[in-house]
């Protein structure tokens, strides 16, 4: 678990050997407690390096631990000794070091970094802080203002910036750990009093309280009701205020608080969940890990609308050349630009060049013949994209794979206008899609698992949060949504405003609530969808009650403020008006409260009050209600999956876990009694209606041991087995 050599005949050197991120699981702490003894007692040793075996220098805490109690020495202790010892240490940082690693190399007197190396101290992205000292070492090293945002966002950083902020000594473009004996021999017979970090006094600026107050001003608006970045923010207060036996009492009391809270559970979970989601298996047996994907080096994208536009920057960013059809000239030309430009700013945000070369315009399928694989982004109109997919299968080779951006209709039915079912599936990318994490891969029933591979494969190549799902009316994502906007609009006609609705779930932990983010979105793409699908408009039976539809409770609302042109933000009205088109800054409109006053009264309504609770428990108990269904009818693989999708697609609060963790979290018994009694306050709203078997099954597959991993995760992240 660690190798000790003594090298240069003076120099003791001591190789972590886990991999593959040479974790500090309990045997490593073991062997870097008996390996420093020895160096400590060995007279011919003077000096002496820690590095990790494979080019990394150390990833923190060993995950192969998590789901049994954590045996073998503390952490802190074993790093206390390296940093009291008489005899210089120097950490040679290759490949990464990260949480627990990051803090061994603050217990170290010198750092030298390999130049690709990366450092950080990720712990507070699982509701969690840097209990190895990190929240009193780090500002003493580099000052608050530098140690707060490091500390506070889990932001990993460069070895050149590590040296430019005092964290390492030496950047190296040569083997770390070479550089770094050489270093140690130099600085043997050094005082090493001003080299141990725990005697330095944090440099305090002259502001501390304004710095503080500002530090927690912003991550109570970026992260609204997540308690970490607080705590953390405490911490680094006693890094300036407290001596550092004090400090280090202060963080271990903070972890303990967060240690045991249910966001440190949600956080962890998070971070398992996303992993899980690459993991993904078809009814047929066909699953990730027997199943090979294609490799994809051309791509064509047809439609360059809102969503094609940014597929194509999506894929050549990474290498891929793209093809781009448009139906016009004047509309490819604009979609050129339109490409054009959004590569070339993403470009200069990473600092490289834009990748043009790759593009090709195009208003010919004839042009598609040779490409790897297809992604098609015209009109959501059936009729349209089985034309598409008809002629693509006879224009592209036979082996091309022939992918369908559509939000929510059959990808089977297209599969089965081409000559090719089993190359067909869906690749279901969010708006804007250059920006969006997430992709859900439909599988078709007639999708082959070498398509699903690729799919998937391709979606993690391009940085996407990729997840596999059955082909059902709106896939996962977007099936699910309807309940729940339905459930707001339900709350209106039943006396709520938009803004108490939204304020309830921002209060949740949402950015936004589900008004805000509609007239963000634009409210005439759910009207034109409610149209074509006879829900509104004149394919409307006149015998038809006005607040049902198929005998279910419909409410027209939103179709009323559609018809009054109020298409959200870029019309500047919407559920809230704004001072011009385009503006963000919502404000309640008295003409939307007349609107539903009026609405009331025409149909017989008496507005109640509602609170907050029953806001929160219709809109989002219903979503996972959904989410239940989903997974019995086999559309998702795992709860986990769900929560990714609600995750990376539409901003639920990470620090809720997800619909259905939050689900689990409230208690499952709970949220069926709760479902239970709306559905009997609503017998006409089906998706309240809970499936008692489901919630059994469900409440199985939540149980799962991950969330004993993830506890275990927070306890090793801590340093505190
Ligand atoms: P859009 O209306 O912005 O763009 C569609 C583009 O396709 C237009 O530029 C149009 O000229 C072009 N087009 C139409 N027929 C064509 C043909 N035969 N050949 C070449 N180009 C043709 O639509 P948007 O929003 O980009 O949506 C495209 C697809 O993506 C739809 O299926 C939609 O449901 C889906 N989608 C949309 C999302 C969104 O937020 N807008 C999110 C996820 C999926």
């Amino acid at each position: 678990m660690a190798r000790y050599e003594l090298v240069k005949r003076s120099v003791a050197l001591i190789t972590l050997t886990n991999p593959p991120v040479n974790a500090l699981s309990s045997p490593v702490r073991h062997a870097i407690a008996n390996s420093m003894e020895r160096a400590l007692s060995d007279p011919k040793v003077r000096a002496v390096v820690i590095c990790g075996e494979n080019g990394r220098f150390c990833g923190g805490a060993d995950i192969r631990e998590f789901a049994g109690p954590l045996r073998g020495p503390p952490l802190i202790p074993v790093l206390e000794a390296i940093e009291a010892g008489d005899k210089p240490v120097v950490a040679a940082i290759e490949g990464m070091a990260l949480g627990g690693g990051f803090e061994l190399a603050l217990f170290c007197h010198y750092r030298i970094a390999q130049s690709k190396a990366r450092l950080g101290l990720p712990e507070v992205t699982l509701g969690i802080l840097p209990a190895a000292g990190g929240t009193q070492r780090l500002p003493r090293l580099i000052g608050i203002p530098a140690a707060l945002e490091m500390i506070t966002t889990g932001r990993h950083i460069s070895a050149q910036e590590a040296l430019k902020l005092g964290i390492v000594d030496q950047v190296t473009d040569q083997n770390a750990c070479e550089t770094a004996l050489e270093f140690a021999l130099k600085a043997v017979g050094k005082p090493l009093s001003p080299r141990r970090v725990s005697t330095l006094t944090t440099p305090c600026p002259p502001d501390l309280d304004a710095l503080l107050e500002a530090a927690t001003m912003q991550v109570k608006k970026k992260t609204p009701g997540v308690m970490a970045p607080l705590a953390c923010i405490q911490a680094v207060r006693a890094a300036a205020t407290m001596p550092y036996s004090k400090g280090m009492k202060q963080e271990s009391e903070l972890m303990a608080t967060l240690f045991n809270s249910g966001q440190a559970r949600a956080l962890q979970y998070c971070f398992f969940a996303q992993r899980t989601a690459g993991k993904w298996t078809l009814p047929s047996g066909a699953q990730w890990n027997n199943s090979k994907p294609r490799e994809i080096r051309s791509a064509a994208v047809i439609g360059l609308g809102t969503m094609g536009r940014g597929i194509v920057v999506s894929l050549a960013r990474v290498g891929i050349s793209v093809i781009a059809v448009e139906s016009e000239k004047k509309l490819l030309e604009n979609g050129r630009q339109m490409v054009i430009g959004m590569l070339e700013r993403d470009a200069k945000r990473r600092g490289v060049s834009a990748s043009l070369n790759l593009l090709k315009f195009t208003l010919s399928l004839q042009d598609l013949k040779d490409v790897d694989l297809v992604i098609e982004a015209v009109f959501e109109d059936m009729a349209l994209k089985k034309r598409v997919f008809q002629e693509l299968s006879k224009v592209c080779r036979p082996g091309t794979l022939l992918c369908t951006n559509t939000s929510g209709l059959d990808v089977d039915a297209l599969a089965g206008v081409t000559d090719r079912p089993h190359l067909v599936a869906g690749m279901h990318f969010f708006s804007p899609a250059h920006v969006m994490k997430l992709l859900e891969v439909v599988c078709g029933p007639r999708s082959s698992s070498e398509t699903i591979a690729t799919a998937m494969s391709l979606g993690k190549k391009m940085g996407k949060v990729s997840v596999a799902v059955g082909n059902c009316p709106g896939f996962v994502g977007n099936r699910m949504l309807k309940p729940y906007l339905d459930q707001a609009t339900f709350l209106l006609e039943e006396g709520a405003t938009p803004e108490q609705i939204d304020k309830a779930l921002e209060d949740f932990g949402f950015a936004m609530g589900v008004f805000r983010m509609s007239d963000l979105a634009g409210l005439d793409v759910g009207w034109r969808v409610r149209k074509e699908s006879g829900l509104t408009g004149p394919d409307v039976d006149p015998k038809n009650p006005p607040r049902k539809r198929q005998g279910r409770r419909y409410c027209p609302i939103p179709d009323m403020v559609c018809e009054q042109g109020r298409f959200g933000q870029k019309t500047g009205r919407g559920w809230y008006k704004y001072d011009k088109p385009g503006d963000t800054n919502a404000k309640p409109d008295p003409l939307i409260q007349n609107l539903l006053e009026t609405y009331r009264s025409r149909y017989g309504i008496q507005p109640r009050n509602i609170s907050d609770q029953e806001i929160i428990e219709r809109c989002l108990f219903v979503l996972a209600n959904e989410g239940f269904r989903i997974l019995e009818d086999g559309m998702a693989a795992r709860p986990e999956d769900i929560d990714v999708i609600y995750l990376f697609g539409y901003a639920f609060p990470r620090h809720r876990g997800g619909p259905m963790f939050y689900a689990s979290m409230v208690g499952l018994e709970r949220v069926l009694e709760r479902l239970e009694h709306y559905h009997q306050a609503h017998p006409d709203v089906p998706h309240l209606e809970p499936i008692t078997m489901a919630y059994t099954g469900a409440q199985k597959a939540l149980k799962s041991d991950k969330l004993d991993e993830a506890q275990a995760l927070a306890k090793s992240c801590a340093g505190r087995p």
